[in-house]
């Protein structure tokens, strides 16, 4: 009997047979449980993203919620910044007119009202400032002249500027007290009688106890005021003197007295230039209109 010779093949075929098995059930094992592994993270991926997904959801609606609210709160923002601007306005303008009132509240109320035969001065009327006139700009020297403070800048200005155009102008009176006006006006009685009424005011009636009216003479006049209508020095008055707040009180023809072209009454800047355009005078305006003038005389 002959031996049973194995091949190697034959030998070591039952290990082969064994470890292809092993190997094939080591990679079945290993697909199945990577597989597994990647379905579980594949479900746990998709979780996480529906979670996140959710949360990004949430959270644009709350950003839109805040969006929302922020408009909310902008609008009523700008509602408060409103009412606080209007009220601002407000105050503003209860300042303004708290202003113009104690403005108001401190100007004289006399100095634009109408004297000359219509309104009397009460005889203890005394301006509440009075400055002298540098007696170089007087016809006398020797008689100090007085005129309200703050009419004596603009009446030397309008003395040095005419005085530039070669126009001399001299102060022949100018603030005139109750009693000094009593004293005057009886002198021109006793020698003109009721004709003094024609040109001298009584005591309380004229514009010279206010201390904003000056009467003018010029060179060649020997002082009088007779005439002063045909000199240069009135024609540059009847030209200038409302850039200097001053006005004609009596021209020709008017209700109260004889024509009077040396006799200027300090009215401000304003109503002089309104009077001057127009062609008007202080007495042809009523006194409701005037009046609206008084707050800025001294601007
Ligand atoms: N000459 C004027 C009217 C006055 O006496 O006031």
């Amino acid at each position: 009997m002959e031996p049973d010779i194995q091949t190697p093949f034959q030998k070591y075929a039952s290990l082969i047979v064994i470890i292809l098995v092993l190997l094939a059930g080591t990679f079945v094992y290993l697909y199945i449980a990577t597989r597994n592994e990647l379905k579980e993270t594949s479900e746990e991926y998709f979780n996480t993203r529906t979670e996140l997904e959710g949360n990004i959801a949430n959270l644009q609606n709350k950003l839109a919620t805040a969006e929302s609210q922020n408009r909310g709160l902008q609008t009523a923002l700008d509602i408060e910044k409103g009412r606080n601007d209007d009220f601002a306005n407000t105050i503003q303008e209860i300042a303004g007119t708290v202003g113009v009132l104690e403005k108001l509240s401190k100007t004289d109320e006399e100095l634009l009202q109408k004297y000359s035969k219509v309104y009397f001065l009460n005889e203890h009327y005394v301006p509440a400032n009075l400055s002298q006139i540098n007696p170089d700009n007087l016809y006398d020297e020797s008689q100090d002249q007085y005129i309200h403070t703050q009419v004596l800048p603009l009446l030397e200005n309008m003395i040095r500027d005419a005085a530039q155009e070669d126009i001399t102008l001299y102060v022949r009176s100018a603030y005139r007290s109750f009693g000094t006006q009593t004293a005057l006006k009886n002198g021109y009685k006793v020698t003109y009688g009721e004709g003094a009424n024609t040109f001298s005011a009584d005591q309380g009636f004229s514009e010279h106890q206010l201390g904003t009216t000056a009467d003018f003479t010029t060179t060649g006049m020997n002082g009088a005021l007779d005439g002063f209508d045909n000199t240069k020095a009135y024609s540059w008055l009847l030209d200038n003197a409302h850039k200097y707040g001053f006005t004609l009180s009596y021209p020709k023809g008017n209700a109260y007295y004889v024509f009077e072209p040396w006799h200027w009454r300090f009215v401000g800047k304003d109503l002089a230039t309104f009077l001057f355009e127009e062609k008007k005078h202080f007495y042809d305006l009523d006194q409701r209109t005037i009046d609206t003038y008084l707050i800025n005389i001294f601007d």
